[in-house]
């Protein structure tokens, strides 16, 4: 595995791979589970090349938020990928990222400030841009991204048809925990009390699927049931818990079609995501 830890120096791995019918691309912060290591297989069986991106984006993070302690165990990581014969890691500099007075950013009006970006304000755009970014550098052929940040999935598609980007977004499935808890690189804040009371977002959801598949249709009534779950859990605090287009993200109050049921909720000082999409028969 090569690995490019400058702008120029992957640019100049992506020319020497341009005979490449397929270059695939996972981007990541690091701090690498199961989730990711899922989408690397993914890309290693779809693509020629594949070319992991490890780069923990200040952008995202809210001026409170935990970019300072947020976990980078490099050396573990690339153990990890080497294993998976990964071809690039690509690990740039913020400085090399982000040239001084950098004014560009990418921004989905609307749809940056709904579900996550309500509470995270300025997040999807530090997402929206770092991704744009790496899609020039590296001109992946396909990315792929996982499922439990629903939202930035549907951000990062939008983006890539709103700008022409020639890139085809591949979106990998949930990767949970035995016990249901989805994989993130954030579980490793979690004392062993709240790690149990983690997972109360896992039977939130469960139990709305559960309802509709008794045949409930009504979004509110089915968002009710949620968070009376969420309730029940003294150590977590819901930021929303939502039923949305999973393409728009536009609230629904019926279900006509495929919905996204998605929840953030607070445990501890953790902030925890995990989603289930009802579809109607
Ligand atoms: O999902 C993530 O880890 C990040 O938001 C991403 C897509 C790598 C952009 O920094």
């Amino acid at each position: 595995m090569r690995i490019c830890e400058s702008v120029a120096e992957m640019r100049k791995a992506r020319v020497l791979m341009r005979q490449d019918r397929r270059v695939g691309l996972v981007p990541t912060m690091g701090a690498l589970h199961e989730g990711h290591l899922s989408l690397v297989r993914a890309a290693r069986a779809q693509c020629d090349s594949v070319v992991v991106s490890i780069f923990v984006n200040p952008l995202q993070f809210g001026p409170s938020e935990d970019l300072a302690k947020y976990p980078r165990p490099f050396e573990r990581d690339r153990e990890l990928l080497e294993r998976e014969k990964v071809d690039i890691l690509f690990t740039p500099s913020v400085d090399d990222m982000y040239p001084k007075n950098a004014v560009t950013y990418v921004t989905l009006e609307g749809m940056s400030e709904k579900l996550c970006g309500r509470s995270r304000p300025g997040h999807f755009r530090g997402v929206t841009t770092v991704v744009a970014k790496l899609f020039h550098i590296i001109e992946p052929e396909l990315a792929f991204f996982g499922q439990k940040d629903a939202a930035q999935c549907a951000i990062i598609r939008r983006m890539v048809r709103d700008l022409n980007f020639p890139v085809e977004i591949v979106v990998g499935p949930i990767v949970r925990e035995p016990d249901g808890l989805a994989m993130s690189s954030r579980n490793a804040y979690l004392s062993p009390q709240e790690r149990k009371s983690a997972l109360v977002l896992y039977r939130a959801l469960g139990e709305v699927q559960k309802r509709f598949d008794q045949g409930e249709r009504n979004t509110e009534r089915l968002v009710e049931t949620g968070k009376q779950v969420l309730s029940q859990e003294p150590g977590a605090r819901v930021d929303y818990l939502e039923t949305v287009d999973p393409d728009t993200l536009d609230p629904t109050s019926e279900i006509r079609s495929e919905t996204l049921v998605a929840v953030a909720a607070f445990v501890g000082g953790t902030r925890l995501l995990d989603n289930i999409l009802l579809s109607p028969k």
